[in-house]
């Protein structure tokens, strides 16, 4: 590998979301190992080993492109660390970080697609066909807390905002995993993409955009 600004912040972003794809796989094992019935607990078994799929997929480009994995994954622990220790006893909040948190990275994950090299883009394919169902079963999770709820939109609202002060806060040490991406370059369409994919997805909860009334 020839050692590119280009390919300096693919390795960093690859590092980012390798250790990413690690937390999400830590997450669903915890969320397997807490089910209280057998249809949730596998539910979340068959989740955690697509998470671990990925993950390991992630290390594999990166040995390919002549980096370190240990190294480049390195920066983001702190951050990723941080922001994966919320937990909230509110089903209400725990349901929209899942859910904005599924789709902040299937929205990374698609851009990431656009600017990697070919043999990335090609496993971030499988990667996405994954991460679809992860999405739309974080969305039946939300619409159902919402519903059973007392309060949920108002509840919901809140969480949202939550959210997203709680992913800024944890990026404010260390490498800051949306950094690294923006210096992969198209950084305009990556932030638009985020934000419209939030307000997307706020709606799609029946929630306003962003939180903001
Ligand atoms: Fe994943
Ligand atoms: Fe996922």
């Amino acid at each position: 590998m020839t050692n590119t600004p280009t390919n300096v912040a693919l390795v960093q972003v690859l590092g980012a979301v390798a250790y990413g794809e690690w937390k999400a796989y830590e997450g669903a094992k915890a969320d397997a190992d807490a089910a209280t019935d057998e249809a949730t607990r596998r539910r979340h078994r068959k989740v955690a080993a697509e998470e671990l799929r990925h993950h390991k997929g992630f290390v594999a480009r990166l040995v390919a492109l002549g980096a370190d994995p240990e190294r480049a994954m390195k920066p983001f622990r702190v951050p990723l660390d941080r922001y994966h220790e919320h937990t909230s006893d509110d089903p209400v909040e725990a349901a929209v970080f899942g859910y904005l948190g599924e789709g902040i990275a299937d929205d990374l994950l698609q851009w990431l697609h656009k600017v990697a090299d070919p043999e990335t883009a090609a496993f971030i394919d499988t990667v996405i066909a994954d991460e679809v169902a992860h999405e739309a079963a974080a969305a039946a999770d939300l619409r159902d807390a919402l519903a059973s709820e007392p309060d949920g939109r108002r509840r919901g609202a809140r969480a949202a905002r939550h959210m997203v002060v709680h992913l800024l806060w944890s990026g404010r040490r260390g490498a800051a995993p949306l950094a690294a991406f923006i210096r992969l370059g198209r950084p305009h369409e990556l932030v638009g993409a985020l934000l419209s994919g939030q307000a997307r997805r706020m709606s799609a909860a029946g929630l306003t955009p962003l939180g903001i009334r």
